[in-house]
């Protein structure tokens, strides 16, 4: 794992943006893997200052999201759809078709699951996949406990992620306690993946990704398996890693 630490958030995201759009300036059709939360909504500001000063189109790369609330319709404020087409897709020019996100709705998640690993598949896979990390550790919505071989799925969320992501919701009840998410093995096929932690909350995680070896009960450790991968930390978030 290769570790990148940046003074603060705005350079965080300035980094970010630099290497996706790289990316897309090598790779025009590049199939790109994305991620909800608040670390990586600075980067997707700065992809879109770059597409409107001419420096990137997205016209043919294609997205595919990580993972969705189990329940919550696309055009429901707090689903990570509505979260995607409100904070970076409704504002540059990607075809709408090439847009994928686990479905929330489905009634038969194993079927709708397998058809989105088919999905991954027809496009030979995701080129550059961009990940946060849950303060348990957990990338996409693969709670600790998941095994490293698991597929997209309908995941249970871990009640410390219920309650670190209830500040979108009115209250703790109303955060989804299920959600549809690429499988750590469907992450681990990204041909390249970016990890981005931003803040102090995020400290004392990273600390234990950086020391551990690979351990079910820290998913983000599955990372450890992959030879191209990069942790774009800002300073408060790296505070507490041993040098
Ligand atoms: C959610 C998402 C994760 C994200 C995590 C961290 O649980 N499912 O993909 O990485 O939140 O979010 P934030 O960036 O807001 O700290």
């Amino acid at each position: 794992m290769k570790i990148v630490i940046k003074d603060n958030y705005q350079e965080l995201s300035e980094k970010a943006a630099l290497l996706i759009k790289e990316a897309i300036l090598n790779n025009p059709k590049l199939v790109l893997g994305l991620a909800t939360g608040s670390t990586p909504l600075g980067t997707y500001k700065r992809l879109i200052e770059m597409y409107q000063e001419g420096e990137i189109s997205f016209a043919e790369v294609t997205i595919f999201n990580l993972d969705e609330y189990f329940g919550l319709a696309p055009d429901h404020p707090q689903s990570y759809n509505y979260f995607m087409k409100h904070n970076l897709l409704s504002k540059i020019d990607i075809n709408y078709d090439n847009f994928y996100i686990p479905d929330g709705l489905t009634d038969d998640p194993d079927k709708s699951s397998l058809e989105y690993e088919e999905k991954i598949k027809k496009f030979n896979g995701i080129d550059l996949q961009i990940l946060g990390i849950g303060s348990d550790g957990h990338i996409g919505f693969n709670e600790p406990g998941t095994s490293f071989s698991s597929r997209t799925h309908l995941a249970n969320l871990a009640s410390s992620t219920i309650k670190d992501n209830s500040r979108f919701f009115e209250n703790e009840r109303e955060v989804p306690s299920q959600a549809m998410t690429m499988g750590i093995a469907t992450i681990l096929e990204a041909k390249e993946i970016l990890l981005l932690a931003s803040g102090i909350n995020k400290s004392e995680i990273c600390a234990k990704l950086i020391d551990a070896s690979k351990d079910i009960m820290l998913p983000a450790s599955a990372l450890k398996e992959h030879d191209n991968v990069t942790i774009l930390l800002d300073k408060e978030a790296a505070s507490q890693i041993k040098t």
